[in-house]
């Protein structure tokens, strides 16, 4: 199975299994790094049912989602029914259906384990902001749970936070940082005993003004 088919598979109960593994402590670190303001434009990557999403548009700023699946797409669209501030798009990380310096933030959380290159697509991200604009990672240090890759379709057993740092130098990239984000994912396996607790780091980037 691909991981677009888990998250098909998962899409309407992913805000459930998703409150079990992280809580929106990752997404109140990851909005005050950006110090989001409202009226500007974010883009959401690997938006899955909309949980930056959420506090984006709480914000007041508007946001353009993201993610390889149209079903749990569909289902943010449903949840979000009454918000008209959100652009839904399907499309991958690494080759992101937005144009190049339109966003003032983008944002993926729990995201890039799932990518095939994530250098790829964090170039991809550094290219959709504006001159200045930030980019906010967050996503999980680098662990040995090999049951992730084959419960939750995860492509990388996370990260070292050196190697973010440097391919968001790589990208472009200024001022930027690589920290602990304050709180951690804990993941029960579906089928034996094993439980992963995974620390996750908050990175953060500034395209330079033009
Ligand atoms: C672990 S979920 C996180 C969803 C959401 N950001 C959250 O925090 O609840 C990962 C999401 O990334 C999406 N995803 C995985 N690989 C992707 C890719 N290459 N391009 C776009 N979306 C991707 C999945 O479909 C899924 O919705």
């Amino acid at each position: 199975m691909s991981s677009k088919e888990f998250f098909d598979r998962v899409a309407r109960d992913w805000d459930e299994m998703r409150e079990g593994y992280y809580s929106d402590d990752v997404r109140v670190s990851a909005l005050a790094a950006a110090a989001v303001e409202a009226g500007k434009v974010a883009a959401d990557i690997g938006a899955g049912t909309g949980f930056i999403t959420q506090g984006l548009i709480e914000e007041g700023l508007q946001v353009i989602a993201v993610d390889q699946s149209e079903v749990i797409l569909d289902e943010m669209k449903t949840k979000f029914a009454r918000h008209p501030a959100i652009d839904y798009r399907v499309g991958h990380a690494q080759d992101i259906p937005i144009p190049g310096d339109t966003v003032d933030y983008a944002f993926a959380n729990m995201c890039l384990h799932h990518v095939e290159s994530p250098p790829d697509a964090i170039r991809e991200m550094a290219r959709i902001l504006k001159p200045g604009g930030t980019l906010v990672i967050t996503d999980a240090d680098e662990h040995e749970f090999e049951f992730l890759r084959e419960e939750h379709h995860d492509r990388w057993l996370g990260f070292k936070r050196s190697d973010i740092g440097t391919w968001f130098e790589a990208a472009g990239l200024q001022d930027v940082r690589v920290d602990d984000a304050g709180t951690c994912c804990e993941v029960q396996s579906f089928c034996c005993e094993d439980f992963a607790r995974i620390g996750i780091f908050l990175a953060t980037g500034q395209k330079p003004a033009a």
